[in-house]
């Protein structure tokens, strides 16, 4: 274990984050190895601080006040092909926590490699995707993860965690659930498919490429789904206002049969039809989106400095110097009138700092 590691102080967590709010960390480290990781880690032990672990910043807002512990950002790098395919003919790429989770995707595009070419222009770094199962246009990075190396904060020990004890489910895992806080996430280990099809179920794809006579290849796919994310604010283009957000702000809940026959009776008395489609065996999920669009909040709607994407509904933005209270009571607000007129409760998506 390394002894020493740079230890920064009060350095501001806005520009850290893609939604570009929050106040300062009282302590901050820049962690390139494991050796890194488990210094910063001993030093708040000694000082019995609390400890945050930051990616890419794309799905976290973070308090006004800040952080008062220990704020360690993630800055493994490397992309490494192994020589062998594994025993399915995968061929395996070990990725560093710290590294761009999109310059990996366009890496193994180019690779000729599929299964993750759908998840293009997803912000943040690859560390942060076995946490909440990112997921996107009909993939999600639990179908290709074969093992994740962290570091168990219990025993300090370094440990390959295999895909099946990682608990996947939809935007979730043992590293946000159950075992929340107990692992430090160093590198990732993807098997992709060498010259495989892209992967074409998602409707807004499908359409897309609508009156195509030939297949789309892996490249291709990519350029739609970061075009696609484009139109609807889900892409980081400088200068563009609706990209000041950390992503989707609620998760689309998953509804019993009972829920969801209650909310397309209460859809139904408005002349309104329910987009849905089957999540899980018993249940439903139904669009957040739609949700929030048909309680009151347009995409541009506005409270202040915080706002809604004027390109989707469930993206919450900093409209320009806005606090993470404003965020918050925007969300407040939404949560509220969603339950108020449809009966189901928004699960916030981002992960809150400092609160
Ligand atoms: N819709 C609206 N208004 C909108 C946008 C969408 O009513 O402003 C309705 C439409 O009926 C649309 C449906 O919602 O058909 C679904 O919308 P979309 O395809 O944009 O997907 P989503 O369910 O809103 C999810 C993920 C996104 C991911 C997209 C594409 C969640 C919470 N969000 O959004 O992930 O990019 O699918 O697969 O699961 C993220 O998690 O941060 C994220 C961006």
């Amino acid at each position: 274990m390394k002894w020493f590691v740079e230890l920064l102080e009060n350095i501001p967590l806005a520009p850290l984050t893609t939604i570009r709010i929050g106040g300062p960390a009282r302590y901050f480290v820049e962690a390139r190895d494991v050796g890194e990781v488990q210094a910063a880690v001993a030093f708040t032990r000694s000082r019995d601080l609390p400890l945050f672990v930051l990616g890419g910043g794309s799905n976290l807002v973070v308090a006004d006040a800040g952080w008062p512990g220990l704020m360690l950002k993630i800055a493994i790098p490397g992309i490494d092909q192994r020589g062998a395919h594994d025993e399915h003919g995968n061929v395996v790429f070990d990725v560093g926590a710290g590294e761009s989770w999109d310059k990996f995707v366009s890496r193994s595009v180019m690779a000729r490699c599929a299964g993750i070419e759908c998840l293009s222009g997803i912000p943040g770094s690859v560390g942060g995707t076995p946490v909440q199962n990112v997921g996107a246009y009909g993939q999600e990075v639990s179908d290709t993860i074969s093992s994740v190396q962290v570091v168990d904060l219990r025993d300090g020990q370094v440990r390959e965690l295999c895909r099946e004890a990682c608990g996947f489910s939809y935007r979730a895992s043992i590293f946000n659930t159950s075992d929340r806080g107990r692992f430090i996430v160093l590198r990732v280990s993807y098997a992709l498919t060498p010259e495989g099809k892209p992967h074409i179920s998602y409707g807004d794809l499908k359409r897309h490429f609508a009156g195509r006579e030939t297949m789309p290849n892996l490249a291709e796919t990519r350029e739609a789904v970061r075009h696609i994310r484009a139109l609807k604010g889900m892409l980081i283009v400088a200068g563009d206002a609706d990209c000041l957000s950390a992503g989707s702000f609620f998760k689309n809940p998953a509804l019993s049969e009972e829920q969801h026959e209650d909310l397309k009776q209460r859809a139904a008395a408005r002349g309104l039809t329910v987009p849905s489609y089957p999540a899980l065996e018993t249940h439903r999920k139904v669009s957040a989106a739609w949700l929030v669009e048909r309680s009151g909040f347009a995409k541009g709607y506005g409270m202040g400095r915080a706002g809604i994407s004027s390109k989707h509904a469930l993206a919450i933005v900093n409209r320009g110097g806005a606090t993470a209270a404003e965020v918050l009571a925007l969300k407040d607000q939404i949560q509220h009138r969603v339950e108020e007129i449809w009966g189901v409760r928004l699960e916030p998506e981002p992960v809150m700092v400092g609160f």
